[in-house]
């Protein structure tokens, strides 16, 4: 079965209401959410802390669809089966995060998951043929990882450009994660991207009790991408 390559909106819980988690994942869902994106920061790889294998295990039974784990955690390998266990279905590590990511992305795929390479904007692409046959998603970070809320990084739309003519016809997604608005989405879904994840953008204006502006603000972030593909 071909890849699909539709554009596909994941909200960022990292935006939502930390006390109201499993709802919040609802309220995405109903809203026209496609995935839903889970950031895990260890407060070592990145200046942040959010939560772990405990959380996504919790926030399971809330989630329909994908369930898009984003660590950002060094060491990665001795987290991965906790994180298959709590129901991820895409487990992402970053490049950066050690020095042998193709053993990890080979841990990842050994679990049953998807496997996602993470690549900083200050990282190239000169490692990612290497390690092709070993993923199924590509996400390029188009802000330093570690909050929310951050503008969008220009210069990574090349990235994404050169990323793109490199998987050719392989069954790989290419993400976006950082600063995804209604402006900047168009600019990389014209360069090849499919998964676009927007926190802030996506939770703006809206709540659990009043979550009619989540739908509305991930459909025109969707129009927006599709638009630019032609
Ligand atoms: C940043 C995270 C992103 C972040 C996106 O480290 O990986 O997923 O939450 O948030 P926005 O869309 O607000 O840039
Ligand atoms: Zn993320």
């Amino acid at each position: 079965m071909p890849l699909d390559r539709s554009i596909k909106i994941a909200p960022s819980i990292l935006a939502a209401d930390f006390a109201n988690f499993g709802a919040e994942c609802r309220a995405i869902e109903a809203q026209g959410a496609d995935w839903v994106h889970v950031d895990v920061m260890d407060g070592h790889f990145v200046p942040n802390l959010t939560f772990g294998p405990a959380m996504c295990a919790a926030l399971r039974p809330h989630i329909a669809g994908v369930m898009d784990v984003h660590l950002m955690i060094a060491p990665v390998d001795p987290c991965i089966d906790a994180f298959a266990t709590a129901g991820a279905d895409v487990i992402t590590a970053h490049l950066e995060a050690g020095p042998h990511i193709h053993r990890t992305l080979q841990a990842i795929r050994s679990t049953g998951k998807k496997a996602g390479l993470a690549l900083n904007p200050g990282t190239g692409l000169d490692a990612v043929p290497q390690l092709l046959d070993l993923v199924d998603l590509v996400c390029v970070m188009t802000v330093n990882p570690g909050f929310g809320g951050q503008s969008f990084i220009a210069s990574q739309v090349a990235k994404v450009r050169a990323l793109r003519a490199m998987i050719g016809d392989r069954p790989i997604h290419i993400e976006i994660d950082g600063g995804v608005t209604v402006a900047t989405a168009p600019l990389v879904a014209a360069a090849g991207a499919d998964v676009l994840v927007a926190g802030s953008a996506v939770f703006k204006g809206g709540s659990v009790g009043n979550p009619a502006p989540y739908g509305a603000n991930i459909a025109a972030i969707r129009v927006a991408a599709e638009a630019a593909r032609g």
